[in-house]
């Protein structure tokens, strides 16, 4: 029997060393005991000297990014198994290629959802960690309780870092604490509730909390509730504002967007928008506003510049898509790129994005199959579509397909009668409709699926022309 001993439950570099010299070596999963610190998490883990065995000469094989990328997100659990469920998955990486994109592998699937946990508690802490203020020797210092389910302090520690960069803080939680002095971050023991000063949070602080303009789910305080679970409550005063609150919440939302746009103007786009613009697609990335979140890998946000003129608007993403976490990379993606290229539109000058931004699929097999979604979904999903177009206010917007049109005007639209001309979008502003790339993919006779494309190609070209 082996036996692995980390320092601290997140501890990914000595995971990762162990885990390599113990698969080049080829040693069992199941003669592998993973523990952490002086806390024996078997039986037998007092057995072996402890220490991780040195990370191979020759490790033999490499891995995909995707299974760091996991095993990272898995690291920082909760889940007793994880260590071990992570090698397992390392060791029959070597065996089965293509493993990491088979979703329907139990192993795969359990492992999943563990990282889908860990990235909801990551931004429940992003979104939910309120900050007081104390005096420290004369000087003002921000301290904030929280409890996370899972080891992501310290992995979340850098973007409180970047967001508070300037001010002197600390988080307690308890597992550790964290304390910033505007230089350094230092680490020091777990703490009680007691330990962290009470009182209504900081108002300024949240301004720079959420670059003083955008939080959705502070602003939209009915999906706040509802994300919220309840141990989070008891650390926001606010939440007894909810009436007062959700009476001012959308006409607030648009000022602040507004106040954004003004300010980029008058120093230089991509300024705060830019800043909201994260905040936003942060919000995104936790979002369980339809149940289609759950299947999925990962919510795929919008991309492109925030002062883009021209916006494109699918319809969700794809398989690629799905893993990839962009947008129109996948076969669709690649039609659509050429046909930009032939309309004379720089891709990296335009904002791409979806009406839906999880895949809907049905399993069969190994393949994951592509299912449209349903008015349900565009209709929940449309309040990230919003919110992208009160930022980036496009000059001109075109629909790529039935389910963009349906999305941004609210309506069935039927893409014959509507395409190739200029419209109205509902919220103002120009919108063109016309097809979806795949629907030109999926044309089976080469003739009409010539014309169609330069139909396409056309129409793009069109809507790009109406730019100011
Ligand atoms: N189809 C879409 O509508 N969007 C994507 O991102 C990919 C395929």
């Amino acid at each position: 029997m082996r036996v692995v001993t980390l320092s601290e439950p997140d501890d990914f570099d000595t995971w990762r060393d162990a885990a390599r010299g113990l698969a080049a070596e080829q040693v069992p999963p199941d003669d592998v005991i993973w523990q952490v610190g002086d806390q024996p998490t078997d039986l037998f883990a007092g057995e072996g000297n402890g220490r991780p065995p040195a990370p191979a000469a020759s490790p033999g094989f490499s891995v995909p990014r995707a299974f760091l990328d996991l095993a990272r997100s898995v690291i920082l659990s909760n889940e007793p198994q994880r260590f071990a469920l992570l090698y397992t998955l390392l060791t029959r990486l070597r065996l089965e290629r293509g493993l990491m994109e088979d979703r329907a592998d139990p192993l795969m699937k359990r492992l999943d959802v563990i990282a889908k946990q860990v990235r909801r508690d990551i931004h429940k802490m992003r979104a939910f960690l309120r900050f007081r203020e104390v005096e420290d020797g004369g000087d003002k210092r921000f301290v904030a309780w929280f409890e996370p389910d899972h080891h992501i302090v310290r992995a979340n520690a850098a973007f409180f870092v970047n967001r508070f960069a300037i001010m002197r803080w600390s988080i307690l939680t308890p597992e550790v604490s964290i304390h910033w002095d505007g230089k350094a971050l230092t680490e020091g023991p777990g703490a009680t509730k007691a330990d962290a000063p009470d009182g209504d949070p900081v108002e300024e602080v949240w301004k720079t909390y959420y670059a003083s303009i955008f939080n959705p789910a502070r602003v939209k305080v009915g999906a706040m509730l509802k994300e919220m679970p309840r141990k989070y409550w008891k650390n926001m005063p606010e939440t007894a504002l909810v009436p007062q609150l959700l009476a001012g919440a959308q006409a607030r939302e648009v000022r602040m967007i507004e106040t954004a746009r003004a300010q980029d103007h008058h120093g230089g786009i991509g300024g705060n928008s830019q800043i909201a613009w994260d905040a936003l697609r942060e919000e995104a990335m936790g979002c369980t506003r339809c149940p289609l979140y759950k299947p999925a890998t990962q919510t795929v946000f919008g991309e492109g510049p925030v002062d883009a003129p021209l916006m494109f608007v699918g319809e969700q993403p794809g398989d690629q898509e799905d893993l990839a976490g962009r947008p129109f990379v996948g076969p669709a993606g690649q039609v659509f790129d050429r046909a930009l290229a032939e309309a004379g539109v720089d891709r990296s000058r335009v904002y791409v994005t979806n009406a839906v931004k999880h895949f809907k699929f049905e399993q069969r097999g190994k393949r994951r199959i592509h299912d449209k979604p349903g008015t349900g979904e565009i209709d929940a999903c449309r309040w990230w579509i919003e919110q992208e177009q009160m930022l980036i206010k496009p000059q001109v917007t075109v629909a790529l397909g039935a389910t963009a049109a349906r999305s941004l005007f609210g309506k069935t639209m039927t893409i014959g009668r509507e395409r190739g001309r200029e419209m109205q979008l509902p919220g103002g502003g120009a919108a063109w409709i016309t097809v979806h790339p795949s629907y030109l993919l999926r044309l089976p006779d080469k003739a009409q699926a010539e014309e169609e494309y330069a139909r396409f190609v056309a129409e793009l070209r069109m809507a790009h022309a109406t730019l100011a």
